[in-house]
């Protein structure tokens, strides 16, 4: 399985193309500001696009899906939305296959309501639900305590060796793992919804306090 990483721009946005190396299929997620690199690097490759996803419906993750079909026929879905091809419906624990792969559905809701994370194999794709080091941005109360439950009662149960792919690259390294950030995380280290969100409020303090960029 390849996990091709793209630096798109905007807020240090990343978007991903996992390919099945055998039948050369792919699926990408968060297009955002460089769906012609996407596109560009998938012809190269030989790869075919069977999906395209979004994390949520944020414009910085959403704003490169127009060209992105309009390159190759794949119409972006999100949560809610329904698979022409399949008549999968976009909610927790659906599953799509492409080539000898198969995509999982995370319906993780926090940051927004609409908020999915995508497993594939042993990568996880975490969108605004999950950073290195920190996790999405919500208000202090009800997105914050939807935010709390999605991390512990979907990404937690992960094991630790599940490889993590944020939608920005905002973190000390692009990319993780649910072992490290359950050991290391200051979010996920909270041990109650009461300090996380304690956290979320004071994290301007902290970060300053721990040297954190
Ligand atoms: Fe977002």
């Amino acid at each position: 399985m390849l996990v091709k990483t793209f630096h798109t721009g905007g807020d240090r946005n990343l978007a991903y193309l996992i390919g099945d190396e055998s039948s050369k299929q792919a699926v990408v997620i968060d297009p955002s500001y460089a769906p012609e690199d996407i596109v560009d690097f998938a012809s190269a490759k030989g790869y075919e696009v069977a999906y395209v996803f979004c994390t949520h419906n944020h414009g910085d993750h959403t704003n490169g899906n127009v060209a992105f079909e309009r390159a190759t026929g794949v119409k972006a879905l999100l949560f809610g939305d329904v698979d022409p091809a399949t008549g999968t419906q976009l909610a927790h624990d659906a599953s799509l296959p492409f080539g000898n792969l198969e995509l999982r559905v995370l319906h993780t809701p926090g940051h927004t309501p609409d908020s999915l994370c995508f497993l594939v194999g042993d990568a996880l794709f975490t969108g605004d639900t999950l950073f290195v080091g920190k996790v999405g941005g919500t208000d202090l109360d009800h997105g914050a305590r939807a935010e709390y439950r999605s991390l512990h009662e979907i990404l937690m149960k992960l094991p630790d060796g599940t490889r993590v792919f944020p939608g920005h690259d905002v973190g000390v390294k692009p990319s993780s793992t649910i072992g490290n950030e359950r050991t290391t995380n200051p979010f996920l280290l909270r041990e109650d919804v009461e300090s996380f969100i304690d956290l979320k409020r004071n994290w301007a303090a902290y970060k300053e306090e721990h040297g954190i960029a």
